[in-house]
């Protein structure tokens, strides 16, 4: 069973985010952007969305904020009362140490033609704590999850259930925004960390996992060993649909 709520949020940021903006981070963000372009989805136009898992990371709120409606709410949805702690001290409370690291994740989508800010981000959010196993039915307009249902569990079918649940919490026509780690085999938010579960997905397990939900484009991103995150993984699928 695991401690999600002793996760180390801020070690891992700082690995994760926190040093530098990571190839594939930036792969899946020019992925994301390009295909909300391209699906003509409108901006402003999402009354009701949600981050599942978002743990400490804010990049995809970043990625999804110029399609909120200006009275609209992007809830943040954790398991984690760690994680939980962060995204209150960076939405609510707004703490600029905490912000710093999601600044330049802001000037490089701003500077890709991106209409977002931290400010829309956090003025339309709402953390909540919850689970991806229990979301309500045809609720969202808009769902983002990244780097969840593979690692929370080593069972593929975990990873179905966990899937399922989130897809079929948008209502119909509802956007989805997703990323998965491909082929890995676990991760440590420290070294002195426990090692959290990974379910070892390959790009077309996960591929066919979402074709009965609806359309949607997906890329591979890759990485020279220089480059990679970490050892024990072969890549980061991003995948952007939308829901029958
Ligand atoms: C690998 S981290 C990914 C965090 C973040 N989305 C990111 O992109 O870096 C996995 C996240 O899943 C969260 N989590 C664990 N169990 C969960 C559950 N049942 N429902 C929702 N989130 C969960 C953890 O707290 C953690 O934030």
């Amino acid at each position: 069973m695991v401690d999600w709520d002793g996760f180390d949020s801020h070690t891992y940021v700082n690995q994760n985010y926190g040093r530098r903006i990571l190839q594939e981070d930036l792969q899946i963000m020019r992925f994301v952007m390009d295909e909300l372009r391209d699906l003509a989805v409108i901006p402003e136009s999402l009354r009701l969305a949600a981050d599942i898992g978002a743990g400490p990371n804010l990049y995809p709120a970043l990625l999804l904020a110029p399609y909120l409606h200006g009275k609209g709410t992007l809830e943040f949805v954790e398991h984690s009362a760690a994680n939980l702690a962060y995204l209150r001290d960076a939405l609510e409370r707004g703490d600029g140490a905490t912000l710093a690291v999601w600044a330049k994740f802001e000037r490089l989508m701003r500077e890709s033609g991106h209409r977002t800010s931290l400010r829309r981000v956090r003025d339309a959010a709402v953390v909540k704590a919850g689970s991806i196993f229990d979301l309500p039915v045809s609720h969202y307009d808009a769902v983002m999850c990244f780097f969840v249902a593979e690692s929370i569990t080593t069972d593929p079918a975990v990873f179905t259930t966990a899937l399922d649940s989130l897809l079929r919490s948008l209502k119909p026509g509802g956007l989805f925004v997703t990323a998965h780690m491909v082929g890995s085999t676990g991760y440590q938010a420290s070294p002195e960390a426990p090692e959290y579960p990974a379910c070892s997905m390959s790009m077309a397990d996960i591929e066919k996992s979402y074709i009965p939900y609806g359309p949607f484009r997906s890329t591979l991103t890759r990485h020279t060993p220089e480059q990679a995150l970490r050892s024990g993984y072969d890549g980061m699928a991003a995948l952007v649909g939308r829901r029958d």
